[in-house]
């Protein structure tokens, strides 16, 4: 947070996404680690996809926090559904990049095993025509299996006693026959080990000594399991206030929500101000929205002010970062939602709508185009600025900081 940056080092900052995802919260939390001991991931798995580009490099991040680049220590709080393959092959692609890596996992995360992946596809598939378009990654299965009390934590699978029997019992409600796992259980255990340790705890010791961490969120609120737009959300809490239970820690943070100047969704469910056709492909283009965890193309849409104001309560957000504000640059009309209409009414409370989420009409503002967003002088064109407080206004937030281009550069602090 750009004001706590300048004056106080010592306290945490959650950072989460206000949209459907792919926010742009990889950038920012990269942004603003160097103020920060640690950096911890609160919830998610291997679904989330947190991209980070320094000069012709590019990391892209499903499982380790986005403080690695900048050589942070790394927590993962039990919130976190783990996947240890996608962790073993993470760690190896930073083993030539920094020097030393400072992981801790908690031992308490679940563990994505090769269960919960083929769960993940088949139950897609048992949803025929209705599918989620999931990642396939296997985390709302794990968060599933955890519930059931069927799930290993990572500690597990260093027992003695570690039992596999009654998952692999109960996959085989499934039609398929279970997948094997001992491949997957010395992989886990080799990746795994040495890294185990309490990060309820861990927060708090850097707390004491003085030093500050940064409570990484994935996904965004809209996927949020309980608030989102269920049944087309991920399958863990994504708001604000799960940092604290995701982490196992009591109190909680200011909090820097991130939103891009558009929207986008990946996978199916109800999208209100979503584009069709050409203005849609344009910005997909220029912005290059296409899902970092599965390629798939990102649906694109205008910002919705309905669902953003939800969403800003839903975090006690006071303050924003504003990504990919170069991508409107180069499209010639502007809108923003302002309300939905709904059976000839206009509603603005998201809680009104989300039963008929799919049915509402989007009732648009439209703005001036952004065109020619170049800076001069550290400055934005007037047409920015002026975009930038109707959405400080809208959301009685404040925009601190603004993303302008993917690099890690181009970000600036209003
Ligand atoms: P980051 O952290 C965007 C979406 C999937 C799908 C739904 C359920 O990069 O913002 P899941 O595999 O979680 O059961 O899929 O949630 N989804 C994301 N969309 N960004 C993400 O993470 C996402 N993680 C899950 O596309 O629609
Ligand atoms: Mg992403």
């Amino acid at each position: 947070m750009s004001k706590a940056k300048k004056k106080k080092k010592k306290e945490n900052a959650t950072i989460v996404g206000l949209q459907w995802g792919d926010e742009g919260k990889g950038k920012i939390v990269d942004y603003l680690a160097d103020d920060f001991e640690a950096v911890a991931r609160f919830n998610g798995g291997s679904n989330a996809g947190h991209t980070i580009v320094i000069g012709r490099e590019r990391h892209v991040f499903h499982l380790l926090p986005s403080g690695a680049p900048k050589g942070k220590e790394l927590l993962i709080g039990p919130g976190v559904a783990v996947d240890p393959v996608v962790l073993s092959e993470e760690v190896a692609l930073l083993a030539g990049r920094v020097t030393q890596l400072d992981l801790r996992v908690d031992g308490r995360c679940t563990l994505v095993t090769p269960l919960e992946k083929v769960m993940d596809v088949a139950i897609e598939e048992m949803r025929g025509a209705r599918p989620l378009g999931t990642t396939r990654r296997g985390v709302g299965p794990a968060y599933a299996m955890r519930a059931l009390r069927l799930a290993p934590r990572a500690i597990d699978i260093f027992s003695d006693n570690f039992d596999f029997n009654s998952a692999r019992t109960f996959h085989r409600f499934l039609s398929e026959p279970p997948p094997s796992i001992s491949e997957w259980l010395s992989l886990s255990r080799k990746v795994l080990k040495g890294k185990l340790g309490d990060v309820a705890s861990r927060v708090a010791e850097l707390n004491e000594e003085g030093k500050a961490v940064i409570f990484e969120g994935s996904q965004g609120t809209l996927l949020d399991v309980f608030f989102g737009t269920y049944p087309y959300v991920t399958g863990a809490p994504t708001i604000a206030n799960y940092a604290a239970a995701g982490l196992g820690i009591s109190t909680n943070t200011d909090v820097l929500g991130v939103l891009k100047c558009y929207t986008t969704r990946v996978g199916a469910g109800p999208f209100p101000t979503e584009i069709r056709g050409r203005v849609g492909e344009k910005i997909r283009e220029v912005g290059k929205e296409y899902g970092a965890t599965t390629g798939r193309p990102r649906r694109v849409g205008w910002l919705d002010l309905v669902a953003l104001r939800y969403a800003v309560r839903l975090n006690g957000v006071k303050e924003l970062a504003l990504s990919k504000v170069d991508v409107l640059e180069h499209v010639k009309e502007l809108k923003v939602c302002a309300a939905y209409r709904l059976d000839g009414r206009e509603i603005e409370d998201f809680y009104e709508a989300l039963s008929r989420i799919e049915d509402v009409k989007p009732v648009y503002r439209e703005l001036k185009p952004l065109l020619h967003a170049e800076m001069t002088d550290g400055r934005f064109p007037r047409t920015v600025e002026s975009f930038i407080e109707l959405l400080e206004e809208e959301l009685k937030a404040r925009i601190s900081l603004v993303s302008y281009g993917e690099e890690r550069s181009r970000t600036i602090e209003r």
